[in-house]
Parts: C-alpha cells; structure tokens; sequence
C-alpha cells in the first residue's frame, strides 16, 4: 500500500458551523503503481485535498498512512516524507522560485534532499516534456506559462518519487505536448511503478491515465 486515507477532514477557516467545509469522511486507497484520478467541478476541493496530503495545509480529521509513514490529524507533517513525494502545485510559478536560473529551480529538490543526478533520467524527462537544454540557462521569470509547468513537471521527477501528486498538471499545455506528457508520465508509471494521484476537471485526461477515479 502506498497510501491509505481513512476518514479524513477539511476546513477552511474556523471549525463548524461557521468555517468552509470541504471534505469530511473522505476514504481511499492507492496501491503501489497505481492511479488514482481526481475528478470534479472548479471549487470542489481538488487541490485542497492534494495540499493536504502534501502538508501545505495541515490535517484535522482522520489518518493516512503514506508509504510506511502514519500521519494522524493534528501532528506535525512526518519528516523526510516529502523527500519520496513528487508535488506538482496547480500554479506551477509556486513550485519555483522565479529568481533561480532554471537549472537552479529544477535541481533544487536534489539539493534539499540531498539526492543524486541521474544523467539518463534528466535527458528522458527534458526530452520528452520537449524543454530544450538552452532553457535551463534563463531565469524561471523568463519562461512562458507551458515552459514554467514543465519545468515544474521535471522538478518533481528529478528524484524519482515513489508518489507523484499532480494538480491539473497538464492544463496549460498546447494539446501535442499534453499528449505527450500523459504518454511520459504513463511510461514512468509503468517503467518505475510510480504511484500517482492525479487532479484533473478533464474526464478525457483523467480515463487515459487512471486504474480508478474519485468524484468529487
Ligand atoms: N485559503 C482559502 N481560504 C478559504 N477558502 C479557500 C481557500 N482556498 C480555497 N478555498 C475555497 O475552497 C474551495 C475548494 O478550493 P480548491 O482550490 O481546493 O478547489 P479545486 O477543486 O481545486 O478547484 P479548481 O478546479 O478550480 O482548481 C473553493 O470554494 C475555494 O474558494
Ligand atoms: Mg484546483
């Protein structure tokens, strides 16, 4: 089992009758190499619930066993976890800093976490997200919004991650290089067992890619 979340909770804003409640009881399993898509209409709570699982926003009700981890309502977000999770924000331009050069932003999460470069991994991802190289000498300031949502794509599969979470991560891109992205990502699920939760309004997307879906 990669993950496991057991009733848990969310709230914005003061708990009960006055706070804005987003999701309660919500349950679900993702098994290794698996699939989870995450369908529903703008302002359900998509990107919520993946800020939850990724600690951006603190859990209140329930538990999730996340790899071996058990992360229970109101503890600290469990150290080192982030290290094997591959985040992919809905606002790429949050995942990087615009003042780092490209290839500062991109090997930033091998940096924090202390990970290695691996040549062949990097050459893939670049190639197949279609970034050329002479992208990574420019600022993240300087990159257009399908370039800077890439860019965050190949962020979060430098170290590859046991867990990928992705917030409509292909929404911005012009549809050839959306095709080929889910094709990448598929590959990657396939080829390394990559299990992913994966945010999309897009039933279309969300059927190609997914061994099951939640509806939100
Ligand atoms: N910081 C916040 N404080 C209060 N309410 C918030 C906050 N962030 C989001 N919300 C509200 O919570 C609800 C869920 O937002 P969320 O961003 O999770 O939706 P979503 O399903 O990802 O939508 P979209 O498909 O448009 O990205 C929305 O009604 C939103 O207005
Ligand atoms: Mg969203």
């Amino acid at each position: 089992m990669i993950l496991s979340a057991q009733n848990i909770g969310f709230t914005y804003g003061e708990q009960g009758q006055k706070g804005k409640f987003i999701f309660r009881n919500l349950s679900f399993e993702l098994k290794q190499g698996e699939v989870l898509g995450i369908l529903g209409p703008s302002g359900c709570g998509k990107s919520t619930l993946l800020k939850v699982l990724y600690g951006v926003l603190p859990l209140q009700e329930g538990k999730i066993q996340i790899l071996k981890t058990l992360y229970q309502a109101r503890s600290a977000y469990p150290k080192n976890l982030k290290k094997e999770i591959g985040y992919i924000p809905q606002n790429p331009a949050l995942a990087l800093n615009p003042y780092f050069e490209a290839k500062k932003a991109l090997m930033e999460p091998l940096a924090i976490y202390k990970g290695s470069f691996h040549n062949q991994v990097f050459k893939e991802i670049f190639d197949t997200l279609k970034l050329p190289i002479s992208l990574l000498q420019l600022k993240v300031s300087q990159l257009s919004g399908g370039q800077k949502q890439r860019l965050a794509i190949a962020r979060a599969l430098i170290l590859q991650p046991k867990l990928l979470l992705l917030d409509e991560p292909v929404s911005a891109l012009d549809v050839s290089i959306q095709a080929e992205t889910l094709k990448l990502l598929y590959a990657i699920k396939k080829k390394l067992q990559t299990s992913m939760i994966f945010v999309s309004h897009d039933e279309q997307v969300i059927r190609l890619i997914s061994d099951k879906v939640l509806r939100f």
